[in-house]
C-alpha cells in the first residue's frame, strides 16, 4: 500500500524540478458508455501516483512558493449521490484522509482557480487535458499556451525551457522522471499484480486442449484475476491461437484452438493500478510441427540471453540489441534469412519476422509513460526500475520469404517478464509462471 507519506514525498520531489510556479493537474472524468451507464472509472495515472484520490472530476493544485500548498478541487458531499452511488470523500475527507492543505467543491474552480494562478508567472499544466482548466487558463492568465516541452518518450530537460519561460510549462515530464524509480512500496504491488497474473496463467494451463475457443482461456484466466484481488485488467487480455498471435494487440478473442498450433496468453492482472504484463506461448497440444518449436526455441533463448544482461547502467537498447541478435542468428539457422548477421539488422530485415521493441517501462500504466532518452541520451539502468522484456517471431500468412514459411505460416511466438533492476543485476518478476 502507498501511504500519504509517501504520496507527500513525490509532491515534494517535484521541486526539484519547479521552483516556484503553480501546477494544476486534473484527474479523470467519468465517461458515458450509453445513455446513463458510465464505463468503469479509472484514475489518471499520473494523479494518482501524487495524490491517491480515486473520485473522478478532481483537480490537484500545487502551489511552490517555494513551499508546497496542495490544494484539492473535489465533488463535495451530495445525499442523492450517497443514495444511488455511495459514499464520496468530500471537503472534509480530503482535507482529513487525503491531507490536503485546502480543499474546495469542484464547481467553485472558474472562482478560485483564476486568483490563485493570478499569484504565479510560471503555470505548469498540460493544455487540453481539462476544458474547464484550458478555458480558465485562457482567459485569466496572460500567457500564450505552448506546445509541450517534451515528446513521449524523449523529454529535453534544457534549463532554459523551465526557468526563462513565463508561461504555459508541461509538467509531465517531470512527473514522468520520478515514476521511472519505483519504491519498495510500489515494487511490492506490482509482485503482488504479477502473483495474481499467475495464478490466472496456471488456471489456463488446467484446461487448454484443442476445439475449446479463446474465450474460455480469457474468462478462466479472469476469474482468476478477479478472485484473487485483481478489480481490473492492466490492459485488454490477448488471447491469440494459431495466425491470431500475429496481429500484435489481437482482442476479438474467440477463435478455437487447433491441435498443431501455438496459443499466445498475453495478460496481466492490475492491483491498486499498478499492472503486471505477461505473455506465454503454449503448445495445444503436443502434435506440433518440429519447425514451430524450433521458433519457440529461439524466442526462449533470445528472451533468455536478454533478461541475463540486464544490471545497473545497461540500457533498454543493448537489451534489445542482443535479443535482436539472437532472433536473426536463429532464422539464419533455419534459413528463413540469408546473409551476414550485420547486414539483416542495418537494412531491418528481420522486421518481417520482429516488428515490435524489447521493452518497456511498467508501472501505473503498462507502457509506463517514463522517458527512454533524456537529452537525446539513453536512460541508464538504475536499481528500481521495472520494464518488460518480450522478443518474439511472427510469420504471417502475408509473408512469402521462403518455402518454410508455408510450415510456419499463422505462427506467432512471444515470450514476456517483468523485470526488476537492482544493486546486483536482476530479479525476474515472473520468472515462475510456466513457460511450457
Ligand atoms: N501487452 C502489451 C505489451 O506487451 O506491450
Ligand atoms: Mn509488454
Ligand atoms: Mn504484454
Amino acid at each position: 500500500m502507498i501511504t500519504q507519506a509517501e504520496y507527500k514525498i513525490r509532491r515534494q520531489k517535484l521541486s526539484e524540478f519547479i521552483k516556484e510556479g503553480v501546477l494544476i493537474l486534473p484527474g479523470n472524468i467519468s465517461y458515458i458508455r450509453n445513455h446513463d451507464v458510465e464505463f468503469d472509472f479509472r484514475q489518471n495515472s499520473d494523479f494518482w501516483y501524487l495524490t491517491g484520490f480515486n473520485e473522478p472530476n478532481t483537480i490537484m493544485v500545487l502551489t511552490f512558493n517555494p513551499s508546497i500548498e496542495y490544494i484539492l478541487f473535489v465533488e463535495p458531499y451530495d445525499v442523492n449521490y450517497h443514495i444511488w452511488l455511495g459514499e464520496r470523500t468530500g471537503i472534509e475527507g480530503a482535507i482529513n484522509n487525503f491531507k490536503a492543505d485546502k480543499a474546495y467543491p469542484i464547481n467553485e474552480i472558474n472562482n478560485i482557480l483564476p486568483e490563485i494562478i493570478a499569484e504565479f508567472s510560471n503555470i505548469y499544466y498540460r493544455n487540453g487535458t481539462n476544458f474547464n482548466v484550458d478555458s480558465i487558463i485562457n482567459k485569466y492568465s496572460n500567457s500564450n499556451l505552448r506546445s509541450v516541452i517534451g515528446t513521449r518518450g524523449n523529454y529535453n530537460l534544457r534549463k532554459k525551457d523551465v526557468i526563462e519561460s513565463t508561461h504555459i510549462i508541461d509538467p509531465i515530464p517531470f512527473i514522468s522522471q520520478l515514476r521511472l524509480y519505483k519504491s519498495d512500496n510500489e515494487i511490492e504491488l506490482i509482485k503482488n499484480a504479477i502473483n495474481i497474473s499467475k495464478t490466472g496463467f496456471e488456471h489456463t494451463l488446467n484446461i487448454l486442449k484443442p476445439g475449446i475457443n479463446e474465450y474460455e482461456i480469457q474468462t478462466e484466466l479472469e476469474y482468476q484475476f478477479r478472485k484473487n484481488g485483481s478489480r481490473y485488467n492492466a490492459y485488454p487480455a490477448i488471447i491469440a491461437s494459431g495466425e491470431n498471435a500475429c496481429v500484435l494487440h489481437y482482442i476479438n478473442n474467440n477463435s478455437f484452438l487447433n491441435d498443431d498450433e501455438f496459443i499466445l496468453i498475453d495478460a496481466g492482472a492490475e492491483y491498486e493500478n499498478y499492472a503486471s504484463d505477461i505473455t506465454r506461448t503454449y503448445m495445444i497440444s503436443n502434435n506440433i510441427n518440429s519447425l514451430k518449436k524450433m521458433i519457440y526455441d529461439i524466442v526462449f533463448d533470445a528472451q533468455q540471453k536478454a533478461i541475463n544482461s540486464v544490471k545497473p547502467n545497461t540500457t533498454l537498447s543493448k537489451i534489445h540489441k542482443i535479443a535482436l541478435e539472437v532472433l536473426v542468428q536463429g532464422l539464419k539457422d533455419i534459413k528463413i534469412l540469408k546473409g551476414s548477421k550485420d547486414e539483416i539488422i542495418e537494412r531491418n530485415l528481420y522486421k518481417e519476422f520482429y516488428m515490435h521493441g524489447t521493452s518497456h517501462w511498467l508501472g501505473l500504466d503498462v507502457h509506463d509513460t517514463c522517458p527512454y532518452t533524456l537529452n537525446q541520451k539513453d536512460i541508464l539502468l538504475e536499481p528500481g526500475m521495472i520494464f518488460t522484456v518480450e522478443p518474439g517471431l511472427y510469420f504471417t500468412n502475408r509473408s512469402r520469404y521462403s518455402d518454410k514459411n508455408q510450415i510456419l505460416s499463422g505462427t506467432g511466438v512471444r515470450i514476456e517478464d517483468d523485470i526488476l533492476v537492482t544493486e546486483n543485476g536482476h530479479i525476474n518478476l515472473s520468472s515462475d509462471i510456466s513457460y511450457r
